[in-house]
């Protein structure tokens, strides 16, 4: 046991100071910890009730529609599931995708997430990457000439909702009219909303959803709304759907998700908090967590710090500091770049703590020493 309580004592220390990575972390969830005394599965379709009970699928069913609602599914056409993350919820949307369009080229730019050239590996699919702005989204004129050489073929097109690192966003709008420029028909639009899917939504502030021409799109459940075990939502057109799944008699259901057995427990964590503190309560946190982002970009421009961040953006990105300031305060980092990212649990008093490291010259003294004997 001691090695599991140093470990604790390491992450409970360590979550002091964890500014990098998405997850919110302003949510207790202890009621539910009953929960983990059994052993529970959602294995199969969500909305196919099996022989066995121990799942949860009535709790799944509650937040995806309260997910289709969010991104303006089509009322009487939407299905979707609770995965493992966004990962894999880009997985089966390519290959829905895939199904559709055996043919298709998968368009996406180079600030996607690795997850996407993963799963067109995976899955055997063609592709072909698009340039990117500076500011990390699509750059359209590129899509435009490359989509239009290969206007034969149907287009499969990945739009970002908020890039790992800069969280800049793809307009889906923009992508229909070069489709429709080029009199594509046979199109599929897939939403990588992982990061930022939920809270855009929520201030209604970009246009991506099913309304606006998506076809599928999956987010993170640990991300925004913060589960404390990762998990994720994807939701597809119904009719794309029923193109795949089969019966399985074993398990007395429809295999139509990519994993067999799925958590019984996230989707009872990301209902909870849905539930408890409702629509409302959630455009709050997306509200407070924008005035962080604002904050702190502020804070680190007094302080003369190069500094950036995306419109309507929690991520904030800045030139990347001394290695030690990194590890203590685990940063993303890409090359001259970092970000922090203002998601739920982040207080202004953490990045103020953030910003006085950042510019304490003995802090920066003896990162570089330190710095210097890994050398
Ligand atoms: C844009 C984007 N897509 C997909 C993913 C993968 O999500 P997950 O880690 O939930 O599988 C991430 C994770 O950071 C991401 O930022």
């Amino acid at each position: 046991m001691e090695k599991f309580e140093n470990y604790l004592k390491t992450i409970q220390e360590r979550s002091k100071h964890f500014i990098g990575y998405p997850a919110g972390i302003d949510f207790e969830y202890s009621e539910l910890y009953p929960l983990l005394e059994y052993n529970l599965n959602n294995i199969g379709d969500p909305f196919v009730d099996s022989h066995c009970d121990m799942h949860s699928r009535e709790f799944e069913r509650d937040v995806l529609a309260f997910f289709a609602s969010l991104f303006k599914a089509p009322r009487d056409n939407w299905w979707g599931y609770v995965g493992s993350g966004g990962t894999e919820g880009n997985l089966y949307s390519l290959y829905l995708a895939r199904e559709l369009y055996p043919k298709g080229i998968v368009y996406y730019s180079e600030s996607t997430h690795y997850s996407i050239q993963k799963n067109i590996h995976l899955l055997g699919m063609s592709s072909i990457v698009i340039r990117s702005k500076e500011n990390g989204e699509m750059d359209y004129d590129d899509l435009a000439e490359t989509v239009k050489l290969n206007r034969h073929q149907p287009t499969i097109i990945v739009a970002n909702i908020g890039t790992t690192m800069t969280e800049a966003k793809d307009d889906v709008g923009r992508i229909k009219e070069i489709l429709k420029s080029y009199a594509i028909t046979q199109h599929y639009i897939h939403c990588d909303a992982a990061l930022a899917g939920t809270y855009l939504a929520l201030l209604d502030k970009c246009r991506f959803d099913f309304a606006a021409g998506a076809d599928s799109i999956s987010v993170s459940g640990h991300k925004f709304i913060g589960s404390p075990i990762p998990c994720g939502v994807v939701i597809v057109k119904k009719n794309y759907k029923d193109r795949i799944g089969r019966s399985i008699p074993y398990i007395g259901n429809l295999d139509t998700t990519i994993t067999g057995s799925r958590s019984a427990v996230t989707p009872v964590f990301l209902w909870y908090i849905i539930n408890k503190i409702g629509r409302e309560g959630l455009l709050k946190r997306a509200t407070d967590a924008m005035d962080v982002a604002a904050y702190a970009l502020e804070q680190l421009q007094a302080a003369g710090i190069d500094s950036w961040r995306n419109p309507h953006a929690l991520t904030v990105v800045f030139r990347t500091p001394s290695p030690k300031i990194c590890y203590k305060w685990q940063l993303a980092t890409q090359g001259d770049w970092s970000h922090l990212i203002c998601m739920p649990g982040i207080t202004k008093a953490i990045i103020d703590e953030f910003i006085a490291d950042l510019i304490n010259p003995q802090f920066q003294e003896q990162a570089q020493n330190e710095f210097a004997m890994y050398q």
